[in-house]
């Protein structure tokens, strides 16, 4: 099993430090290679996603990923900032199949900035088309209007695209996964608006008579975000595409009051799968050893459970995960009255501890 370790910028380094120190102690065989990517590569080799870390990325089972990002690198050009590497990657590995959980757990319902009764009990699924869609749609670019009132000034312009198989792969991915939960699955659209995401309800109603057993609904992606916040326990499976994905996606995470607790999991057609927290390289926090490294820590089983096939060792990284919420450890972004405040690292080792001691007393 081979897994690319990508620590990335900001407090990526540190987090996925504490993943990899998890990973070391379930008694696996991992062969663990680690390369730049982001900001830190354009500074040491000239590109946010240098051809060596592609290549690692390519050959490994699985990419642990941290985060990139920085505001000291927003002047430069398009193609040199951070946040290509992660799009470069998604393109070049294939990456269609982004999933992001939005879990509450019991002893943070208190941390969401929604009543503890909406939220209590939350677990829903994203799932984000993530290779499509206006993130990735030609043309694109700057020009001089060649229509309409302001013919002549300066215009820029992006592209909203989707081809049928591309919907149909998303929306297949979305109803099995409905079938291993509530059978239920919300799809979100702009088809009041847009042809593409016309489309995208079509498509995705046509696949989901292939899955009588599964409940679809479709639902207008504004209407999405209120009820997300109104009654969001009303979902199970939502699935949708790039952009809608990615904007819901933070607002679902921020209703667990944490999103240093979301993990995340982008897939391509062979398992292959890229592994990384919900949230980003957070600057403002890096070096300074209290980033919660949860996330990326339960990114680690997810990346277990679907590409590496060891279910049983992401239950364990779980259950380790739970106990040390359990035993009333948290980092600063998760902290309340009455918890112990614990740096990334010291989460870390009460993880790897919790992990150990099951084993032993087994
Ligand atoms: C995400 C991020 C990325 C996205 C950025 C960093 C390109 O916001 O993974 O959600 O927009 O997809
Ligand atoms: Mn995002």
């Amino acid at each position: 099993m081979k897994i690319a370790v990508l620590p990335g910028d900001g407090i990526g380094t540190e987090i996925v430090a504490e993943a990899v120190k998890v990973l070391q102690v379930l008694d696996l065989q991992f062969e663990m290679e680690t390369a730049d990517v982001g900001g830190v590569a354009y500074d040491r080799h000239g590109h946010p996603l240098p051809e060596a870390t592609l290549k690692l990325a390519k050959e490994a089972d699985a990419v642990l990923f941290g985060a990139v990002g920085d505001w000291k690198y927003d002047k430069l050009e398009r193609q040199f900032r951070p946040e290509q590497a992660i799009l470069g990657l998604r393109r070049n590995l294939g990456l269609f199949a982004n999933f992001r959980p939005a879990i509450c757990y019991e002893q943070l319902t208190h941390a969401s900035s929604l009543k503890p009764e909406l939220v209590s009990g939350l677990d829903i699924l994203i799932i984000r088309e993530l290779t499509g869609d206006i993130y990735f749609g030609q043309p694109r670019g700057r020009r001089a209007s060649p229509d309409g009132a302001f013919a002549g000034a300066e215009e820029a312009f992006d592209t909203m695209r989707y081809t049928r198989p591309e919907i149909e792969r998303i929306a297949h991915v979305a109803f099995q996964a409905a079938r291993k939960r509530s059978k239920r699955v919300t799809s979100v659209d702009k088809a009041n608006v847009l042809e593409t995401f016309q489309f995208w309800k079509d498509v995705v109603t046509e696949v989901g008579q292939q899955y009588p057993d599964v409940k679809l609904d479709h639902m207008y992606v504004d209407n999405a975000a209120m009820q997300l916040v109104k009654q969001p326990k009303a979902f199970d499976v939502v699935v949708t595409g790039n952009m809608f994905g990615d904007i819901l996606s933070d607002e679902a995470a921020m209703l667990t009051g944490s999103i240093g607790m979301l993990p995340s999991a982008s897939l391509n057609a062979s398992s292959q799968g890229l592994y990384e927290p919900s949230h980003g390289s957070a600057p403002d926090i890096a070096g300074k050893g209290i980033a919660n490294p949860l996330a990326t820590i339960l990114s680690a089983a997810m990346m277990l459970r679907f590409s590496l096939n060891q279910p049983h060792a992401a239950d364990r990284i779980e259950s380790a995960v739970k106990d040390v919420l359990a035993q009333g450890l948290r980092t600063a972004d998760i902290w309340s009255e009455g918890t112990r405040k614990v740096g990334t690292r010291e989460m870390g080792d009460a993880v790897v501890a919790a992990i150990t001691k099951k084993t032993i007393t087994k």
